[in-house]
């Protein structure tokens, strides 16, 4: 196994907190002096605090967050600028990871028949799905390409939006696995995690079963600690062994 993903740049959505914010401080170690981390989310909080944990531990790294909202057009293109002016020296860079690990529940209160208004459907996809399918444009000429994502693809009751959408980018990001084999594309499913989003699924599924399953798992210490699993997405992108394009979970690892 590689001890280092060798001197890249890295573009992470969801950086602020939860899965994200663990996945930075444990990728970060294994980027070579000269790399470049761009963590992306709305919270200048979250990100301000990141960005000094980073700096403080990590100092041969850069690092440049991009507050930005990726639901909406110019949320994108604050990320796309960003990439342009922090990049200039991307012919001497080794890799571009792009990990598309930011992501929302949408509304799980109601169920598939009281279905979202078509208003509704287009914003959670703006943001859940056109906005990791722009970042493969994020990829500048002659830099080898890594796309990665974290997703969940099986069905839950009252979770429609979420469920489409995660189903939406599993394909998307086979279909840019079979274009580009120069590209390596992994689906990663983090497994259960405590954080933010946990929270919302265990008190606001509109479904009983899906609410009382998500409390069992708080109650009995069943959800994973973020860096436990952001550890094991690190390892398979270390290894580097994984068919382009497969989806892996946690529980199979
Ligand atoms: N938690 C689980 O059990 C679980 C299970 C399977 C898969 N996943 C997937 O793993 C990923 C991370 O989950 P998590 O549990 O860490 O979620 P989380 O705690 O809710 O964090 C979500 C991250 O996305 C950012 N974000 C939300 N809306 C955004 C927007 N419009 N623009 C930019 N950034 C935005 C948030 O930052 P700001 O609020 O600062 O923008 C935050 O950094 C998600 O894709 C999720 O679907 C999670």
């Amino acid at each position: 196994m590689a001890l280092s993903l060798g001197k890249a740049a890295c573009i992470l959505t969801g950086a602020s907190r939860g899965f994200g914010r663990s996945l930075a401080l444990l990728l970060a170690p294994r980027l070579e002096t000269g790399s470049v981390l761009i963590p992306v989310a709305r919270s200048q909080g979250g990100l301000a605090e990141l960005e000094a944990e980073l700096r403080s531990s990590f100092p041969s790294l850069k690092v440049h967050s991009v507050q930005a909202d990726l639901s909406t057009e110019d949320g994108l293109q604050l990320v796309l600028r960003a990439v342009q002016d922090k990049l200039p020296g991307a012919a001497d860079l080794e890799r571009l990871l792009v990990i598309n690990n930011a992501g929302s529940l949408g509304d799980i209160s109601k169920s598939f028949l009281d279905c979202p208004s078509p208003a509704e459907v287009n914003s959670y996809f703006a943001f859940n799905v056109t906005s990791a399918l722009c970042h493969h444009i994020l990829h500048p000429e002659g830099l080898p390409g890594a796309p990665w994502l974290v997703q969940d693809c099986r069905p839950f009751k009252s979770w429609t939006l979420y469920c489409t959408g995660k189903a939406s980018r599993d394909m998307m990001f086979q279909v840019l696995a079979l274009e580009n084999p120069g590209v390596r594309v992994l689906s990663y499913a983090p497994g259960h995690l405590d954080t933010e989003m946990q929270q919302l699924a265990r008190t606001k599924s509109a479904d009983p079963e899906m609410r009382e399953q998500f409390l069992r798992m708080k109650q009995s210490g069943q959800l994973l600690d973020c860096s436990v699993s952001a550890q094991k997405l690190v390892t398979l992108l270390l290894q580097d062994t994984f068919a382009s394009g497969a989806h892996i979970d946690f529980y199979e690892l």
